[in-house]
């Protein structure tokens, strides 16, 4: 399993955090950036985690800004990517369950490094319920032929 992860500066350190734990879990871990809490678009990061998932470069992704709302936004017009903004277990878990998401997009300022774990352990054991969901998923997509 490969993760790619990304962030602006507003997500940088919570990036960091989440970078040691995935390691620790021995998660392969694709960096793409920003490497400093300089000022960075956080766009920039989205598009970039968001490309590599559609490619099929990694599994999932993990994004990272001061809200998560920009960088959930930004990565939810590539053609493919389902991000998921979540403040919450359950959230992380419905965001796998019922819409199937392949990036999870927290808030650096929002997010606690403990609540990011245990919503990125709980996102990547969740299976897509697949079945009803699975018609809704695909509604989604068909709306812009993304
Ligand atoms: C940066 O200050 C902040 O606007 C950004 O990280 C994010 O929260 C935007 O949605």
């Amino acid at each position: 399993m490969s993760i790619a992860v990304g962030a602006d500066h507003a997500g940088y350190e919570l990036k960091e955090k989440v970078k040691e734990y995935l390691e620790k879990m021995d998660i392969k871990v694709r960096d793409f950036g920003c490497f400093s809490n300089e000022n960075a678009d956080y766009p920039d990061y989205a598009v970039k985690v968001a490309k590599s998932i559609v490619a099929g470069e990694n599994e999932w992704g993990i994004l990272i800004c001061g809200t998560g709302i920009g960088i959930s936004i930004t990565a939810n017009k590539i053609k493919g990517i389902r991000a998921a903004l979540c403040c919450s277990e359950y959230m992380a878990k419905m965001a796998r369950k019922h819409n199937n998401a392949n990036i999870l997009a927290m808030g650096g300022r929002t997010t606690s490094s403990e609540e990011a774990e245990k919503m990125i352990a709980v996102f990547l054991e969740t299976e897509f319920e697949g079945g009803r969901h699975a018609d809704r998923v695909k509604k989604i997509h068909d709306l812009t032929g993304k």
